[in-house]
């Protein structure tokens, strides 16, 4: 019997360079698609998914995203005075109840698994989820609800994800992969950016995990790993043999919002998906494709 997941760890605290000068005062993971920022995606993701702690790894700048799932009582007098209920529902709507949202403090982004290892007093010894919210990933269920019901039946790690074309194992963590039914992939390990002739297959992890707290008996070690950063990759690796390992398949659509092409991929397939807005974003924007 596998213990329940109960706390989900936000890192937010990156740089977000790749989407600069956008994010020189605003952190990457405040951006809108549409009309919700990034972190609220995720953090929707994680509610579905039947998480009650939500854990914001943050940094310099960053406190923002934890303001964000605060209440905004002017405003939301303004509205309600107004009558307007739909926009005060959107303000009220996924904010998590009072104490359950955390938030710790990484001084320096040192890479994804330091981001990880800064939430360990707050997990303590139980499995949790990690989510990157600048991974929108849009699916029913929600991804972290499809790691969940796999990790209720296998346990250990288990995290999402897509193939890939040989030319891109160098941006992901690949699963080194023992067996693999179409949607399950049970691995021995992991590498963190291999170049496609190293890639021990083309499974690419997608910024969702269910981990065990095993994980921070390594990340306490506090190693470099590919490019001079703290990986979480190396973490799960180093685990693996005395936890089980799985990838699950990511069944939906993905949209890498830390690359700008991907960013703006999201805004339109969101907005086509919405009825209020799908025909007047088709019109504004058709003729640009002729
Ligand atoms: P990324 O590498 O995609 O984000 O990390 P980044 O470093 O902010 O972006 P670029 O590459 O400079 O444009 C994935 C996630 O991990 C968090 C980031 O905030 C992002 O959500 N992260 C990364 C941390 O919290 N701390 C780190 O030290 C590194």
């Amino acid at each position: 019997m596998t213990r329940r997941v109960r706390k989900a760890v936000f890192p937010v605290a990156g740089l977000g360079t790749r989407f600069l000068p956008a994010t020189k005062v605003i952190a990457k993971e405040m951006l809108p698609v549409v009309d919700k920022p990034l972190i609220q995606y995720a953090v929707e993701e994680a509610i579905e998914a039947g998480i009650e702690y939500f854990i914001f790894v943050t940094g310099r700048g960053k406190s923002v995203l934890v303001e964000h799932f605060d209440h905004a009582p002017e405003l939301e007098l303004l509205l309600s005075e107004r009558g307007n209920e739909h926009d005060l529902q959107s303000l009220l709507s996924s904010m998590p109840e009072p104490g359950r949202v955390l938030s710790v403090r990484q001084q320096a982004p040192l890479g994804l698994g330091h981001a990880v290892w800064c939430a360990r007093a707050i997990i303590g010894d139980e499995p949790f989820a990690v989510l990157l919210p600048d991974e929108l990933l849009m699916s029913e269920p929600a991804c972290l609800k499809q790691l969940i019901d796999v990790h209720d039946g296998v346990g250990g790690n288990v995290v999402a994800v897509t193939e890939v074309p040989d030319e891109h194992t160098n941006r992901y963590g690949i699963l080194d992969v023992v067996s693999d039914d179409g949607r399950v992939a049970k691995a021995r390990g992991m590498v963190e950016k291999p170049d496609p002739k190293d890639a021990p297959s083309r499974l690419a992890n997608i910024g969702r995990y269910v981990l065990d707290p095993s994980v921070f008996s390594h990340l306490d070690k506090q190693l470099s790993g590919a490019g001079g950063e703290i990986q979480l990759t190396d973490a799960i690796d180093a685990t693996t043999g005395a936890v089980p390992f799985h990838g699950v398949r990511f069944n939906g659509e993905r949209f890498d919002c830390g690359d700008k092409a991907g960013f703006i991929a999201a805004n339109v397939a969101y907005a086509l998906k919405r009825p209020d807005l799908a025909d007047r974003v088709r019109e504004a924007v058709g003729h640009l494709f002729k």
